[in-house]
């Protein structure tokens, strides 16, 4: 899992860097599969449940699953969510950052900034005997605390030989409540946070979950393992 959480990572933040106004996010699509057939690695999203592409692009108000489309096109102040997987020798990484598009303003860079932090603080309570419910519930304060939403209607999972797996990872939940976490389990921990109220909506497309409210959202997601020393982040960049 160390290895295709660490390709995973890599051809993202490839991604990541590449993103400029004036691309499509079919643009960012064509990154991602180009650099998969290079690597001759295989997509892990692409064919899940039909889902058409090998990235989830979602810009702005659209929160998690964005088809990439050649007439989705990013200018300065758009933020993009990347949410990117692989399946290499059977096992599964998932990674999702929010990229900024040229200049951004304050309360949607605060967004990001937030978004990412959440995820840090719940990857910091990970260790064996701590609860699924005292991981929501730090990613939940500092999403809280800086007057921002969760959202409740997709939450983290476990992952390994398939890309979701028992149990569900809530970014919510109560100190002490829920499952305990053992040495040896993997799982995904991946904060959608709103910057107005926490309702989504799924669009006709069957995919794009986006604000009910309009409002902009953001995406972070490491895969992460237990370890009897604690969180060990599988989806890094490393060198
Ligand atoms: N990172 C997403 C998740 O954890 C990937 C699912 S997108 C899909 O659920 F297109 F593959 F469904
Ligand atoms: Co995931």
């Amino acid at each position: 899992m160390r290895v295709a959480g660490r390709v995973t990572r890599e051809v993202l933040i490839m991604i990541r860097d590449k993103v400029e106004p004036g691309m499509t996010t079919l643009d960012l699509e064509k990154i991602a599969s180009d650099r998969l057939a290079e690597l001759g690695v295989k997509a892990a999203f692409k064919g899940y449940q039909g889902y058409p592409c090998a990235l989830c692009a979602s810009v702005n108000s659209e929160v998690v699953h964005g088809i990439p489309s050649s007439r989705r096109k990013l200018k300065s102040g758009d933020i993009v969510s990347l949410d990117f997987g692989v399946v290499i020798d059977g096992y599964y990484g998932d990674s999702a950052l929010t990229a900024p598009v040229g200049k951004i303003d304050a309360k949607t860079a605060q967004l990001l900034k937030t978004t990412e932090e959440s995820l840090k603080a719940g990857i910091a309570v990970v260790r064996p005997g701590a609860t699924l419910g005292d991981v929501g519930a730090a990613v939940q304060e500092v999403v809280e605390n800086a007057g921002f939403s969760v959202v409740r209607d997709f939450v983290g999972h476990g992952i390994g030989t398939r890309m979701h797996e028992d149990p569900q990872v809530p970014n919510y939940g109560r100190a002490g409540r829920g499952m305990k976490l053992k040495a040896g389990m993997v799982i995904a921990i991946e904060p959608m946070v709103n910057a107005g109220g926490p309702d989504v909506k799924v669009l006709d497309d069957g995919w794009t979950a986006v604000t009910s409210d309009g409002s902009m959202s953001a995406h972070f997601e490491h895969t992460v393992a237990v370890t009897v020393n604690g969180p060990r982040i599988l989806t890094e960049y490393l060198v």
